[in-house]
């Protein structure tokens, strides 16, 4: 895969002429095991969200309705990616510092994790996490 922040990978498209159908098979499609989906559905006017990293979770993040702006930052480098498509997800793996701007109303943003929630795996403080990756 490439050297870039973002790193988006097909969903893929199974819809016809009643519509659209995306499918993230649990094996094979995705690229790693599933332990947990949550989505963030209802995000109020002008809110941003995230502004942590994780210290091992890997991630998918599909938006199947609306667009959200993810902002990616390694301790070096910032990119951004608008997600508007259920046909593409979002790889985010450990050591990556995230930001969710730009919600369009009615936005559900579906999150694929390897893990459970896990507090402890949170770096939310972004001084911080540069310290953290400057370290490793
Ligand atoms: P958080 O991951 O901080 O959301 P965001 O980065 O989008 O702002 O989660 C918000 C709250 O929800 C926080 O108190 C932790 C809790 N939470 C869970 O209990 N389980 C989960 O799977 C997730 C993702 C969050």
């Amino acid at each position: 895969m490439s050297d870039t922040l973002v790193k988006l990978v097909d969903i893929p498209q199974r819809g016809d002429a009643r519509g659209d159908l995306s499918v993230a098979e649990l094996s094979g499609a995705l690229p790693f095991p599933v332990r947990r989906v949550y989505w963030i559905h209802g995000t109020k006017p002008g809110v941003s969200r995230g502004f942590h990293a994780h210290k091992k979770l890997r991630q998918l993040c599909v938006c199947v309705t609306g667009s959200v702006r993810m902002s990616l930052f390694d301790g070096r480098r910032e990119e951004s990616v608008v997600l508007d498509s259920s046909a593409k997800g979002l790889l985010i793996g450990p050591g990556l510092w995230r930001e969710m701007h730009d919600f369009s109303p009615g936005c559900v943003l579906m999150v694929f994790a390897d893990a459970e929630y896990d507090e402890a795996d949170y770096i939310r403080n972004r001084t911080e996490f540069t310290d953290y990756v400057a370290g490793r």
